[in-house]
């Protein structure tokens, strides 16, 4: 152990340290609030203005944390929201939580972390250490990051300290937060992993240290693909099943009462949010440069990214025998969000499906009491506005398309308003029989 670490330690175990926290988003932000109620100071950067300036008037601007979420930081003088880069000169821990996205061609876009590295290196002092959070694929750490952070002439293990931690961050899930969501960290050297176990010691409940921050990065991914993998193969069922008249949710239930062996997964829509569609696509590039195809991994984005045209093809069918067409109908898309509760619409099948319908020539409207309108995104910019949820929107349309059913959402109003309910999520099955059609797709 060099002075540096055990310095470091002993600092973080008395939480008498300054935790810089970059990027404050769905990640960023409950980080940043964990390590500010451990007792650490913490400076919360981003390069988004509208964001730091919310954080300074005590407003969240994600959601489904509510509005009181971050007036204790606002009123704190242990949180400093700021874009002010060279705020970093005084961190003796630096965690990047920003996007790691796909680019153009599926191949991992790792700008984000390669502009923070940018931002960190001028900046790095002896005795710090250096957290990457954002997901990516096995040997990042070693290969992109630590060479940016060492171009100045400190010495990872020896001046600073390198680590990787995966965020496991479920937005909206009430059992498992940030805080009591095990959480890896494997370092780029010995030292690295021990001085980062001890920064997240002092803020989560448990900390479990890997190797090497390749461990790290790959069991994130597994993570991840095991989700991925696991849904295409349900939605495969769900498409075969449907084609031979039997229920999948009823099949699903019915194995789940196996007591051992089974995971229930569900069908859905297709994949959305940040993680699901995104990351398992980080590793078949990897896996590129040791010449080794990823068949699951390219059969289960194949599989997921099938169901907004089963979707519209059961839609399609179901309108059929109303005697209607796809063209000029009108259909009200229930739910935009990628999944309930939340407000993030990213990588959502509801935008496809929607994009999709209007290319057919349909009317397309949407309700979401979490997305009351929508913004351009890099894929997607549909300049929609959410309908409020009534028996005369609900009438006038010739379909109700249920993607994401959140709590908020009335759906005994749509069993007894709508002509015909598309449901892709079984959400209509809990009301038992309604006035409307209830086709499942
Ligand atoms: N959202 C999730 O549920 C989730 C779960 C697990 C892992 N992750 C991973 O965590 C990482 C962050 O995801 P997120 O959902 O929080 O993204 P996000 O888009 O909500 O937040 C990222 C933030 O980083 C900021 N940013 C961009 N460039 C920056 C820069 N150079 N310096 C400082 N800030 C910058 C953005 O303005 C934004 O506020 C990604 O790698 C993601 O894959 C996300």
């Amino acid at each position: 152990m060099t002075d540096h670490a055990k310095q470091l330690e002993q600092r973080f175990a008395k939480t008498d340290a300054t935790v810089a926290v970059l990027g404050l988003g769905y990640v960023g932000l409950p980080l940043a609030k964990l390590f500010h109620n451990a007792g650490f100071n913490v400076i919360g950067l981003d390069v988004d203005s509208r964001k730091t300036d919310m954080l300074q008037r005590g407003e969240s601007y994600i959601e489904y944390l509510g509005e009181d979420y971050v007036k204790d930081l606002a009123d704190s003088d242990r949180f400093t929201p700021s874009t002010d880069f060279d705020l970093l000169e005084s961190a003796d821990a630096i965690v990047i939580c920003v996007p790691s996205p796909l680019g153009e061609h599926n191949d991992p876009d790792l700008s984000y972390v390669e502009a923070t590295c940018e931002e960190i290196a001028p900046r790095l002092r002896p005795g710090v250490l250096v957290v990457l959070e954002s997901t990516t694929y096995p040997g990042t750490t070693r290969e992109v990051v630590l060479p940016r952070l060492e171009a100045r002439g400190l010495t990872c293990g020896r001046d600073f300290f390198l680590a990787f931690s995966p965020e496991r961050e479920d937005p909206a899930n009430p059992t498992f937060t940030t805080h009591n969501t095990p959480k890896l960290i494997g370092g780029i050297d010995d030292t690295s992993g021990r001085v980062g176990a001890a920064l997240y010691e002092q803020t989560l409940e448990k900390v479990v240290r890997v190797s090497t921050s390749e461990v790290a990065e790959a069991a994130k991914l597994l993570e991840n693909i095991y989700r991925a993998v696991n849904i295409a193969m349900v939605n495969e069922m769900k498409v075969l099943l449907t084609e031979m008249d039997i229920d999948v949710w009823e099949v699903i239930q019915a194995a789940s009462t196996k007591p051992f062996g089974f995971h229930a997964f569900y069908p859905g829509p297709g994949i959305g949010g940040h993680c699901i569609p995104v990351d398992p696509f980080y590793l078949t590039w990897k896996a590129k440069e040791v010449g080794f195809p990823t068949r699951f991994i390219e059969l289960a984005g194949e599989v997921n990214n099938q169901m907004p045209g089963f979707v519209i093809r059961r839609l399609t069918e179901a309108l059929s025998e109303d005697a209607k067409a796809v063209r000029d109908s009108n259909i009200l898309v229930i739910g935009l969000a990628y999944k309930p509760e939340v407000s993030d619409v990213r990588e959502s099948p509801a935008l496809t499906i929607i994009e999709k319908l209007q290319s057919l020539g349909a009317n397309v409207s949407y309700h979401d009491p979490h997305v009351p309108k929508t913004h351009k995104m890099r894929k997607h910019d549909l300049g929609m506005t959410s309908t409020e949820l009534t028996p005369d929107a609900l009438a006038a349309a010739d379909a109700a398309l249920i993607i994401t059913p959140h709590a908020a959402i009335d759906l005994a109003l749509i069993g007894e308003h709508a002509k015909l309910v598309v449901d892709t999520r079984n959400a209509m099955a809990k009301l038992g029989p309604v006035k409307a059609r209830v086709v499942s797709a």
